[in-house]
């Protein structure tokens, strides 16, 4: 997924609420991030816990306009519940499917 043309379509309004729910290492996290402005929020989902700390480390400076959570976006209704999350600005997602993949892990 093309960071530019991404940033683009989400149109990210200043204060908004936006989901990575494969968020990988953060690249377009930090894109996003960095327009929220105050009272932004940003979460970001992945099943990898490697790759989230890596992305947990990029979006430090961020501090708590972010909150990264370690789960299948397959999970992403539970997640909103648990933290009570409102409803989101905008939604980003995306991954590679396998045929391997598609039968056993989403
Ligand atoms: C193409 S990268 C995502 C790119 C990311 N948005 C970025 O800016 O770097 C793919 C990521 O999707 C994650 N992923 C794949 N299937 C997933 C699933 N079912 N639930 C959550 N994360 C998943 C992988 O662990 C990997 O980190």
């Amino acid at each position: 997924m093309l960071v530019e043309e991404t940033i683009h379509w989400l149109a990210i309004k200043p204060g908004g609420f936006y989901v990575d729910a494969t968020v990988g290492l953060g690249g377009h996290a930090i894109e996003i991030v960095r327009r929220l402005g105050a009272g932004g929020q940003f979460v970001g989902l992945d099943r990898d816990a490697a790759a989230l700390e890596i992305a947990r480390a990029r979006l430090a400076e961020f501090g708590d306009k972010v909150t990264l959570v370690h789960a299948n976006f397959s999970q992403i209704g539970e997640v909103f519940a648990e933290r009570r999350l409102p409803p989101a600005d905008g939604v980003i997602c995306a991954w590679i499917a396998t045929p391997k993949r598609r039968q056993t892990t989403l």
